[in-house]
């Protein structure tokens, strides 16, 4: 069997639970005999054609990095080769398709094959490099857990962990002090990550962009816990949640991505829900401590199904494909699947209904 030359690469927001891809890839095509380079910092290792924008991942490089954070080749969400940006000699930035270059380079190189990680804006451009003929395998990752054609993506449950342990924080003080404590999670379009933390963290009030809230439901739901004689309350709100018949918040848009950022609702909710009901209120970020960390075990095995399932799926040449979670099974689905929409929270699914079942209130 010839030598099989395989690229991966990590793009987008990171996640826990990507080193532990990277190993499985590494040492499953290992045993196959193929040869694995790692392109550093999503796609700019290939294209800014520096000396170590590539480099041969074996065995030694990825050993003792299953428990670790982050990603061992770096990431970016500004490197997006359909969309990418290039400073002119007059100093404005003009944004150029360079995924023909990826292709070219990558035959280049040699690579039979590129398995990408990412989640819907880096399995987007994966798609796009497929459909300009580059093999490519994808492998689903988000915090958010909101990429359709998995039920799961890694990283979603350490980071649920990790929310569920500030919320838990977050009571004693709230207590101590009768306020109402107001936390933002991360989740864009979805509130996967707020509605488990919430529900596990016990907060009082969940908010989720899938959702409309109405200030006044939230209002009645805090005053009704004070006169019961629980005086504090902790609402959790996704970073996209909205008011019905409002916009989401957003901090500045991000000139070198080209995108808003979401970001300023707990805040803004904080000093409505002061004003409305009079009590003392906080609000907090918790922001990227929940991409940060270690990965907990089940998203270390999840990514390490995912790595070896990923290279399976090279070996049989099921290119265009990603891997994902069907439980119990690993399956690979189309890649145009995962990107072609958002996996939503099901508004009328059980852990929607387990909240309503207990009180928590949702802002509807
Ligand atoms: O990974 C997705 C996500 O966590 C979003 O929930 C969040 O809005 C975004 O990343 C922030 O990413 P960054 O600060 O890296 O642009």
């Amino acid at each position: 069997m010839p030598v099989k030359r395989i690229a991966v690469n990590t793009g987008g927001g990171d996640a826990p639970g990507l080193n532990a891809v990277i190993r499985a890839i590494v040492l499953s095509a290992e045993r196959r005999g193929w040869e694995i380079f790692g392109i550093r910092q999503g796609y700019n290792g290939l294209l800014d054609g520096s000396a170590d924008g590539v480099v041969r991942l074996d065995r030694a490089a990825v050993r003792g990095i299953t428990h670790m954070g982050g990603t061992i080749l770096g990431t970016t969400n500004r490197g997006d080769p359909t969309d990418f940006p290039s400073p002119q000699p007059d100093g404005t930035v003009r944004r150029v398709d360079r995924s023909q270059e990826v292709v070219d380079r990558c035959r280049e190189r040699g690579f039979d094959a590129l398995i990408a990680i990412g989640g819907d804006g880096s399995l987007r451009i994966a798609s796009r490099l497929s459909d300009l003929g580059l093999p490519v395998v994808g492998v689903p990752k988000t915090i958010d857990n909101d990429l359709a054609a998995t039920v799961v993506t890694f990283g979603f449950h350490t980071a649920v962990e990790t929310a569920t342990d500030a919320i838990g924080k977050l009571h004693s003080t709230a207590e101590a002090h009768e306020r109402i404590m107001v936390v933002e999670l991360m989740g864009r379009h979805t509130g996967w990550i707020a509605l488990f933390a919430g529900l596990s963290g016990t907060a009082d009030v969940i908010l989720i962009p899938e959702i409309p809230y109405h200030l006044d439901r939230i209002g009645e739901h805090i005053q009704w816990r004070y006169e019961m004689g629980r005086r504090f309350a902790i609402v959790v709100v996704a970073e996209g949640a909205s008011a019905a018949g409002e916009a989401p918040s957003f901090k500045e848009s991000d000139s070198q991505s080209g995108g808003a950022r979401y970001g300023g609702i707990a805040e803004r909710l904080a000093a409505q829900l002061a004003e409305h009901t009079g009590y003392e209120t906080r609000s907090l970020v918790l922001g990227h401590l929940q991409r940060g960390g270690q990965p907990n075990a089940y998203d270390r095995l999840l990514s390490l199904r995912f790595g070896a399932a990923a290279v399976q799926l090279v070996a049989d040449a099921c290119f265009g494909c990603m891997v994902a979670l069907d439980p119990p099974n690993v399956e690979a689905v189309p890649l145009a699947d995962a990107v072609d929409r958002i996996k939503s929270v099901p508004t009328d699914g059980d852990v929607v209904q387990t909240a309503r079942a207990m009180g928590v209130s949702l802002g509807d």
